[in-house]
């Protein structure tokens, strides 16, 4: 528990050594943010929305949305609850706390497996399922008071968002309404805090990755979030109150390769906290799901590009190679084995 960069942090003048990356896994050279990143407008002409996020889903596998239903005040009173709960005591953590991720609600610190590591990352995360929100609230944490009341309410509303998107992208790409509905059965949340690092350039929060479920929507307060393009890596402008969208690696497999899975990564800064608040919509890993190209986006000019799999040995597989590579280098080869 005295492990959590939230609860030792405050003051620290230096990066204390196990924190310090070797050269090659640090952020390296100052990049800008990149104004070309799609700002969709959920209020706009449908018809409109529906060629801009196939476009944007295409180009870069991330845009950001506005104007999306999760109200400004929702939003804000989220990241207000976050800093209360990282804030809290120690003691007051512990009822969640875990060494590593696992099943159901905990809060751990830096990568996959702080025991397993060489070095660490600056970051905490509070991890738990949301949906059905019934069976699994009982699980998140206790305080603040208001937490599940809170959580419960915005759970409902980005779920609402979800699941117009994955139907707006599946209006672009000539797929049936509700199509991914059948692989975003999970429905998780990760909150990110990566608090002030008294040399941010020595440091990570969080290594290059491909998330590994279908899209993620990530909610931020300040910049820190940067995306791989064309060999580069690009600041995300932080828009208050937007969603930043990505796809995962299992939209890109059921797209055929349509889509693109969107690497990116989170950097540090040395004035103040950072907090990302990320839902997961993906396949359930304890339910046998077979994950495949859409036969509709099969075709004799875009031969199938992926064999069927179970999306738990996709999983199982992905860990591995988070676990066996060295970390920030887990950027596209978890497909592997299911190419044809
Ligand atoms: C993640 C992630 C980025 C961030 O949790 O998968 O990519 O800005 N987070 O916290
Ligand atoms: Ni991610």
């Amino acid at each position: 528990m005295a492990l959590l960069v939230s609860s030792w942090s405050n003051g620290v003048k230096s990066v204390p050594k196990d924190y310090v990356m070797p050269p090659e896994r640090r952020a390296g050279d100052f990049v800008t943010v990149c104004k070309e990143i799609p700002v969709i407008d959920l209020q706009n002409d449908r018809s409109e929305i529906v060629q801009k996020i196939l476009k944007a889903c295409q180009e870069f596998g991330l845009f950001q949305v506005i104007n999306h239903g999760v109200s400004d005040k929702m939003m804000e009173n989220m990241m207000a609850l976050y800093d209360e709960f990282f804030n809290l005591s120690v003691e007051d953590k512990l009822g969640v706390y875990s060494e590593k991720p696992c099943k159901g609600c905990t809060l751990y610190t830096s990568g996959l497996e702080y025991a397993k590591e060489d070095v660490h990352y600056w970051k905490d995360t509070l991890k738990h399922p949301c949906h059905p929100i019934d069976k699994h609230s009982p699980s998140w944490p206790e305080k603040p008071a208001r937490y599940k009341e809170e959580v419960g309410r915005y759970v409902v509303e980005v779920r609402k968002m979800g699941f117009k998107i994955l139907d707006l992208i599946a209006e672009g790409l000539g797929l049936n309404e509700g199509y991914f509905n059948g692989v975003s059965q999970e429905h998780t949340m990760a909150i990110n805090r990566y608090p002030p690092c008294p040399d941010p350039s020595l440091a990570m929060g969080i290594a290059g990755h491909n998330d590994p479920n279908l899209i993620t929507f990530l909610q931020q307060d300040r910049y820190g979030l940067q995306v791989h393009k064309d060999g580069k890596w690009m600041g995300v402008e932080p828009i208050p109150n937007a969603f930043v969208v990505n796809l995962g690696y299992q939209i890109h497999a059921i797209t055929n390769g349509k889509l693109k899975v969107v690497e990116h990564r989170g950097l540090l800064n040395s004035t103040t906290s950072r907090t990302s608040i990320v839902t997961f919509f993906g396949p359930n890993p304890e339910l046998p799901t077979v994950v495949e190209p859409a036969k509709e986006l099969v075709t004799p000019s875009n031969p199938q590009m992926f064999k069927a799999y179970q999306y738990n040995e996709f999983i199982a597989n992905y860990l591995a190679l988070a676990y066996n590579c060295r970390p920030g280098s887990l950027n596209g080869s978890a497909l592997d084995p299911y190419r044809l």
